[in-house]
């Protein structure tokens, strides 16, 4: 009896294999990951001032009976190329947006214009070129103050907490230079990786991607290419073929990646890769990665130079005006590490120098750990994330509630 089960039960754990195929998160969508992950997500419409209508998505605990009185509510804003998403990936336990609706706040993830799920406009298709002509600039002066406002009238608190991941927080820091009344908003900041003075690049090949880049950036511009795509589910799957276990080119994949965000091999699951991957990648306008690369050469916190009569429209100057950090006033908290090759140390000494209310400057106690790793390292709550989540709560005052719950 036991000779036939053993080769039966065998058989059917294969079917079963490959029934079940590749990783079914692998491209999911943040409600998928979300909802797999036991937590529910509610997306919301956000229509900027100039038209481009925005996602935000709302996560909660899963309610079992009446839901609990939603706590602070939180903003997380992500960065260049990403989306929401990359706010869930570490999973439960460690994501920092479930971590923070474990902790009681009432969790938004904001999803900048460009991204898969922010790429309508009230009047212009995506497939039309004027869609794609902003920067992070114009994320900054339309679409965080449209979630801001929609949050805090959602809810009916007056200020909310923010957290931003590097472009995130170039977004955040050029709104509250450029439209003070927001600081009021704004009960704490946390920036991790905060972008605004980069230093210095440690990407391969970045000294001839920034000498090149006038000449890269007008190229795309009339062949037609006004957008980095987001990945498909095609995509995906090459990812999973390339970068998957057992792949001959896992490593080389491992490598490259590594190459590109700091050199940290500790602290990213090899395994976790292609869904990593398929996710990094959320779509973007190409003047989004030129505006960086514009303040990297200059080493300005500036807007994006568009010529004399296109910034005269867009800035009332002819020249790109430099965001005033130091009129700042909302109490920001400064998140940074050693091995991160998108933004340099000496970068964030010198954005701390130039604003007024930093309430703490904290290194990640790791020597290896990169751009990418405050949201996908291995560690990545007890190395940062509990250090965020204690000066959070000390910002948790409750007599920013409005009304009462
Ligand atoms: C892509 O994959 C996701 C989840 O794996 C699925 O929900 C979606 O329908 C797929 N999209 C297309 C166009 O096949
Ligand atoms: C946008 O344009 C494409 C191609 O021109 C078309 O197929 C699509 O229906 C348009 N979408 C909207 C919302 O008008
Ligand atoms: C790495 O990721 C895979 C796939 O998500 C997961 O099954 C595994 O437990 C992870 N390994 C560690 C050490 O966390
Ligand atoms: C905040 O709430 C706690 C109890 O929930 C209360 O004891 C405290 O007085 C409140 N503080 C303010 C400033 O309202």
């Amino acid at each position: 009896m036991r000779t036939l089960l053993l080769p039966l039960l065998l058989a059917a754990a294969a079917a079963a294999a490959d029934a079940a195929g590749p990783d079914p998160l692998l491209c999911a969508t943040a409600e998928e990951v979300a909802r797999a992950a036991g937590y529910a997500m509610e997306a919301q419409s956000v229509r900027a001032a100039d038209g481009y209508v925005l996602q935000l998505h709302r996560l909660r605990a899963r309610g079992r009976g009446r839901p609990r009185a939603a706590g602070q509510p939180v903003l997380l804003l992500h960065g260049l190329f990403c989306a929401s998403d990359l706010w869930l990936l570490r999973g439960p336990g460690a994501a920092l947006g479930y971590l923070l609706v474990d902790d009681g706040y009432d969790v938004w993830l904001m999803n900048f214009r460009g991204n898969r799920y922010s790429s309508k406009h009230e009047r212009l298709n995506s497939t039309n070129p004027a869609f794609w002509k902003f920067s992070w600039h114009e994320m900054a002066m339309w679409d965080l103050p449209a979630a801001v406002d929609h949050v805090l009238a959602t809810t009916g608190w007056r200020q909310l907490q923010v957290v931003g991941h590097s472009m995130g927080n170039s977004v955040l820091l050029a709104m509250l230079a450029t439209r003070p009344q927001y600081a009021r908003k704004v009960a704490l900041g946390s920036l991790l990786a905060p972008v605004a003075y980069i230093h210095r690049l440690r990407l391969p090949f970045s000294r001839t991607l920034l000498s090149d880049w006038g000449r890269i950036h007008s190229f795309l511009q009339r062949s037609g290419v006004y957008s980095i795509p987001a990945t498909t589910n095609s995509s995906c799957s090459l990812f999973q073929q390339v970068c998957g276990d057992q792949k001959p080119t896992q490593d080389f994949c491992f490598r490259f990646v590594q190459s590109i965000y700091g050199w940290d091999p500790q602290g990213l699951n090899k395994t976790a890769l292609p869904f990593y991957l398929s996710h990094l990648l959320a779509g973007v306008s190409v003047d989004t990665v030129a505006h960086f690369m514009q303040i990297v050469k200059s080493g300005r916190f500036e807007a994006m130079d568009r010529g004399p009569e296109e910034n005269l429209r867009r800035y009332g100057s002819t020249t790109p005006p430099t965001y005033r950090l130091n009129g700042i006033d909302a109490p920001l908290a400064l998140y940074y590490a050693d091995n991160d090759y998108e933004l340099h140390p000496k970068g964030v000494m010198q954005l701390a120098q130039e604003l007024r209310n930093v309430v703490s400057i904290s290194r990640v106690p790791d020597t290896a750990f990169n751009h990418v790793d405050f949201l996908l390292h291995e560690q990545v709550h007890s190395l940062l994330y509990s250090t965020v989540m204690t000066l959070m709560r000390q910002f948790r005052h409750n007599k920013t509630r409005n009304v009462s719950p």
